[in-house]
């Protein structure tokens, strides 16, 4: 059995995983969380929010799965977000064309048939006049529709920060690769909106001296500080390597190993339609190699000015200069007599057009659009004179740093860097070094008799845990060392022994986990304790 194998069966048996509909055989690219699996899950998800919410001061929206087809054809999604696939002749599968080595069927090696894939799942509003909508591929456009009552909301300063935590959903073409490739999978995603030429951060001296490896465009690959990397230009500015330093933070605190994380920039022919630059986080695994687990993207302008285009709403902010400045304008004037000889009614509502109309320079033929006609005008119908206005300010797009997370895949790489065995009396011994923090239960509680009245003590301080929001689970079966086992083997960062001592003294025994060093504690005291020590 190798690491994943290793890891799949104790998530099933000990309730953190479970193969989604397994008594209908199963269905590939979906996995259930199990009782302990949604507690940590929840612990990650809490615990990124930290880094946002309340680190970055950004704030939390949660928007609507389905998502109308005008939503994502404006986005780009409905044309692009495409992979070009490889169905087998013979056997029927199918495959990314990428995933090909030798172009013939790596299942039964017959002859493929290319084509190509929208990976969106499609579904319909609506019972009789139905609309097409899609299951949203990721949840950064129901942030970017709500743009102009955000930029209300945060008051129009900029930059802000919106973050979404939920569901994202895609067709894989094949899914083989268990909890790392899922057709419906948990996403953390900020979008944060700068001014296009301001693409800084204030803290941005704080994590300057990070040392990360990074695999450039070209392949080559270094450590380098992210403030050098910045200086020289490997990385296109500021705020996007915040965001990465920022997720090499957040990754560690969860429990991903430092030596096991890099970031690799996308080449040109790799980038999503929407993006001009993107480094993806990427942690090692046994089996897998390097996997991409979080993708920090500089998305310009692309989605707002997409959404301006297709609804004509204006998605601008504007920013007011220190002082009104003066600005030369070339404008349009009409000649009506001319205009008037030639589109007699017409004329007036022409020249309104026509007048709306700014030009940067010269021009010879403009054309304007009445009631639904277009007319092209030449010169003979227009002047272009130069005045000068004063400006209170500027309005402009606002460009997105957006760094996009894939709860699922670091969930499980979790799991694989800290999954750890030895051997103890002649046994397989495994121990889950979960950071305190992400472990879904945080002490375990036994009697170490179920007599003497030690069983009710150890019931009342399992209560007083939960009290205080600690997740305590209390254990009375079997020795004490099996107790302690089944904890290790889920990562229990403390374990709680009521003694004999305990009614003497009122002090229990805490063992910590990973070095089973035990100390007595006040028993009153165990949950301020633990609460200290979890986060
Ligand atoms: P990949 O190249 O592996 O398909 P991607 O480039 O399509 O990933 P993004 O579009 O950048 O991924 O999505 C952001 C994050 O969402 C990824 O970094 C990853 O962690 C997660 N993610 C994407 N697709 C899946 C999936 N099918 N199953 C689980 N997580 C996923
Ligand atoms: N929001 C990032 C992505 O879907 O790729």
């Amino acid at each position: 059995m190798d690491a994943y194998e290793k890891i799949i069966s104790l998530a099933k048996r000990r309730g953190f995983l479970y193969p989604s509909y397994e008594i209908y055989g199963g269905e590939a690219g979906f996995y259930d969380y199990g009782p302990l699996g949604i507690l940590m899950k929840n612990n990650i998800e809490n615990k990124w929010r930290e880094f946002y919410l309340l680190k970055e001061k950004f704030f939390e929206i949660s928007t609507p799965v389905i998502t109308p087809y005008d939503v994502l054809k404006a986005s780009g999604h409905v044309d692009e977000f495409i992979d070009e696939i490889a169905t087998c002749k013979k056997c029927g599968a199918s495959f990314k064309v990428e995933e090909l080595k030798e172009g013939k069927c790596p299942i039964c090696g017959g002859d493929v048939e290319k084509g190509k894939l929208n990976l969106m799942f499609e579904t319909y509003i609506g019972a009789k006049k139905k609309e097409q909508a899609f299951l949203r591929p990721e949840t950064a456009q129901g942030i970017f529709v709500d743009f102009p009552l955000l930029y209300e909301f945060f008051r129009k300063k900029m930059p802000f920060g919106v973050i979404q935590v939920g569901k994202g959903f895609r067709n894989e073409v094949s899914p083989r690769q268990g909890i790392i490739r899922l057709r419906e999978f948990s996403m953390a995603e900020a979008e944060i909106f700068f001014e296009p030429d301001n693409k800084k951060h204030e803290n941005f001296d704080m994590v300057k001296n990070e040392e990360m490896l990074l695999v450039t465009e070209n392949d080559e690959e270094f450590k380098i500080s992210i403030g050098k990397a910045v200086e020289k230009g490997i990385i296109g500015n500021e705020a996007l390597a915040y965001y990465m330093a920022i997720t090499k933070n957040f990754l560690t605190s969860v429990g991903i190993d430092e030596e096991k994380i890099r970031f690799r920039q996308h080449k040109k022919d790799e980038l999503a339609h929407y993006a001009n630059e993107c480094w993806d986080a990427e942690i090692y695994s046994e089996r897998f190699g390097w996997v991409e687990c979080v993708g920090i993207a500089d998305r310009a302008a692309h989605d707002l000015e997409a959404h301006m285009k297709a609804t004509g709403v204006d998605m601008r902010a504007f920013k007011k200069y220190d002082e009104p400045i003066k600005v030369k304008k070339k404008i349009i004037k009409a000649k009506m007599d001319v205009l008037g000889k030639t589109f007699k009614q017409k004329a007036k509502k022409i020249r309104e057009e026509l007048e709306k109309i700014e030009v940067g320079d010269e021009v010879e033929k403009i054309k304007v659009t009445v009631d639904g006609e277009e007319i092209e005008l030449g010169r003979e119908f227009f002047t272009i004179e130069e005045v000068e206005e004063m400006e209170t300010g500027k309005k402009f797009i606002p460009h997105v740093i957006e760094p996009s997370y894939g709860i699922d895949r670091i969930f499980y790489f979790i799991l694989e860097h800290n999954y750890k065995e030895t051997e103890k009396e002649g046994e397989n011994y495994v121990l889950l070094t979960l950071p305190p923090e992400i472990a879904p239960v945080k002490a375990g509680v036994f009697p170490l008799v179920n007599k003497d009245g030690l069983p009710e003590i150890a019931r009342e301080i399992e209560e007083e845990l939960r009290k205080n929001g600690i997740m305590a689970i209390y254990d009375d079966r079997g020795s004490i060392g099996r107790r302690y086992a089944r904890m290790d083997e889920i990562g229990t960062p403390f374990c709680i022994t009521v003694d004999y001592q305990t009614k003497e003294d009122e002090t229990v025994t805490i063992r910590y986990r990973d070095t089973t060093e035990q100390i007595r504690v006040d028993k009153k005291k165990v949950a301020e304790w633990i609460k200290e020590r979890i986060g």
